[in-house]
């Protein structure tokens, strides 16, 4: 495994759309174990392909119980996710991005999101997600098509500048 490089803003890459991914052999294995070494090490909750200058549409998602801290945190490898079904109810939350270092904003999301793809063999995973779970999925999708959450905030701040920025989930 190795950490990879992280790009940030005003790299294009960040703005394109991905590539659906066709071939599930040993250079997707191996993107997705670095994807998983380098999110965990940045640290951060989600990471989708763009952001580490790979247009594929891979993303990785790594979240604990919000109700209960002793639940270990789980792991999400979505290969082509499609979100399928997105509540009509929404909640404003604080959100930062590995690729955007230092500015927040709150974001307006679907309170639950449903998650279609395939798992890191190909083979067809659903996941029904709530809370910053669902958050985090739309804004990694989002990710996937060129969206940035700061497209997206109803108002943005950089870190230095707002106390509730502490308040923010680990960037995405
Ligand atoms: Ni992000």
């Amino acid at each position: 495994m190795a950490l990879l490089e992280i790009v940030t803003l005003p790299n294009p890459i960040l703005r394109r759309k991905a590539r659906k991914v066709t071939d599930f052999g040993p250079k997707l294995q191996q993107l997705i174990d670095d994807m998983v070494e380098t999110m965990r090490e940045a640290p951060g909750v989600g990471l989708a392909a763009p952001q580490v200058n790979v247009p594929l549409r891979v993303i990785t998602v790594e979240f604990g119980d919000e109700e209960d801290e002793t639940v270990p945190p789980k792991l999400y490898t979505v290969v082509n996710p499609e979100i399928t079904r997105l509540s009509k109810e929404t909640v404003a939350g604080v959100e930062g991005c590995l690729s955007i270092p230092n500015i927040f904003g709150e974001v307006e999301r679907a309170v639950q999101a449903t998650i279609k793809g395939q798992n890191r063999r190909g083979q067809p995973v659903k996941i029904k997600a709530r809370g910053w779970l669902a958050r985090i999925f739309q804004h990694e999708i989002d990710h996937l098509n060129g969206v940035l959450f700061v497209d997206k905030a109803t108002r943005l701040w950089q870190q230095q500048e707002a106390p509730e920025a502490e308040e923010a989930a680990a960037p995405v």
